[in-house]
């Protein structure tokens, strides 16, 4: 049985990793606040955040190492918020030292990474869940609306991509070491929609993957992200998904996600959901805007679960699903072959 607390004010909360690209270490301590429950400690590498963490959150108990506030913090609840090469390293540290981890996305690189992970939070019965604060993004939340309804019918295909032209940055994102790959950081919110569109399971991933165009005029060269990927995968169902990234893309695709149906093709915009659906001869377009953005559901989500014992949304097994997709998509477009899923 899982460690739980009788008022979420009982569930000391941590952040590791408190950087300053979008400041990511106070969003997770103010949504856990405004969840009820206690920030209590933050542990930052880097002196400068540290010091900027001490500054917003004055009295907080601040640490250098995540190993000195595991040994000297009484912590319940740590997220872990740093490059995605050490979600998995930090979060066995946690979970074997008895700490529920909400891992930011994604969960980590490797399905035997999110294997390893998932049996420490089972050994030390705690909570191990992924910060995919977007499946409740306004965009989703919008589609899934029309979707359940059958406003486009059953699910054919969904068709994603965020892709442009421009030299990748200096930042360990574009690392491929540090990041994963180009799918990693958006792709796996990406994948996380597309899998709540296709309510099937995972049969085939195939994945392409083209390097070396921006590599010698980065900071990484060799260790650069790819320039283009394209993952394609196939559902029990029949329905299929294709999710395309680049750097390298002049005319960049303006559609965001389609989902097409058997009824008809859902257009996700940023805004708003178009349907598009044909009657009579007739094309028929209707745009409908999307509800806000509930992103701060997932901390709440979180500490009911640990209170009250409502059912966790993001279970660590529900953040494998992307990362198993993405992992067989890297050793797919090594291999030249489409490869068969093991979760499904
Ligand atoms: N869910 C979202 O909407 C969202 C948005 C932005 C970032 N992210 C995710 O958050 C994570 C961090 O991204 P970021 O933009 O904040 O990066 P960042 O580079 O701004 O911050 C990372 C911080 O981690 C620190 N760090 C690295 N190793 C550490 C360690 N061992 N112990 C303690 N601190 C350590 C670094 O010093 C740095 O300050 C990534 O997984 C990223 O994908 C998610």
């Amino acid at each position: 049985m899982v460690k739980t607390f009788k008022k979420a004010g009982d569930i000391k909360v941590g952040v590791i990793g408190y950087g300053g690209t979008f400041n990511m270490g106070a969003a997770h301590l103010n949504e856990m606040k405004r969840a009820g429950m206690t920030p209590t400690a933050i542990c930052e590498i880097d002196k400068e955040r540290l010091k900027a963490a001490a500054k917003d959150f004055p009295g907080i108990e601040t640490y250098s190492a995540a190993a000195d506030m595991l040994k000297k913090s009484d912590v319940n609840l740590l997220a872990i918020i740093t490059p995605h090469n050490t979600h998995a390293l930090l979060a066995l540290q946690c979970l074997k030292a008895g700490r529920h981890v909400v891992c930011e996305k994604p969960m980590a690189i490797t399905t035997a990474e999110c294997d390893a992970m998932i049996a420490a939070a089972k050994k030390s019965k705690v909570v191990l869940s992924t910060y995919h604060n977007r499946h409740w993004d306004g965009i989703i939340l919008g589609a899934m609306q029309h979707i359940r309804k059958g406003a486009i019918g059953d699910i054919v295909r969904v068709d994603a991509g965020m892709t442009n032209w421009g030299k990748p940055g200096d930042w360990w994102r574009t690392s491929k070491t540090m990041s994963g790959g180009i799918v990693y950081d958006w792709g796996v919110h990406i994948l996380e929609y597309t899998l709540q569109i296709i309510r099937s399971e995972i049969v085939e991933v195939n994945g392409f993957m083209w390097s070396g165009i921006w590599a010698p005029f980065t900071k990484w060269k060799k260790d650069t992200f790819e320039d283009d990927a394209m993952i394609t995968v196939r559902y029990a169902s029949g329905a299929w998904s294709t999710l395309a990234m680049s750097q390298i893309e002049s005319r960049s695709n303006p559609h965001f996600i389609k989902v097409t149906g058997t009824k008809g093709t859902l257009v996700m915009h940023w805004n708003a959901s178009e349907i598009v659906t044909h009657e009579g001869g007739k094309t028929i377009s209707t745009s409908i805007p999307n509800p806000p953005n509930e992103g701060w559901k997932l901390y709440q989500n979180i500490a009911d679960h640990l209170t009250k014992g409502t059912k966790l949304v993001i279970t660590a097994e529900w953040a494998r699903r992307p990362i198993h997709i993405l992992d067989l998509a890297n050793q797919s477009s090594k291999l030249g072959k489409a490869l068969k899923a093991k979760y499904r």
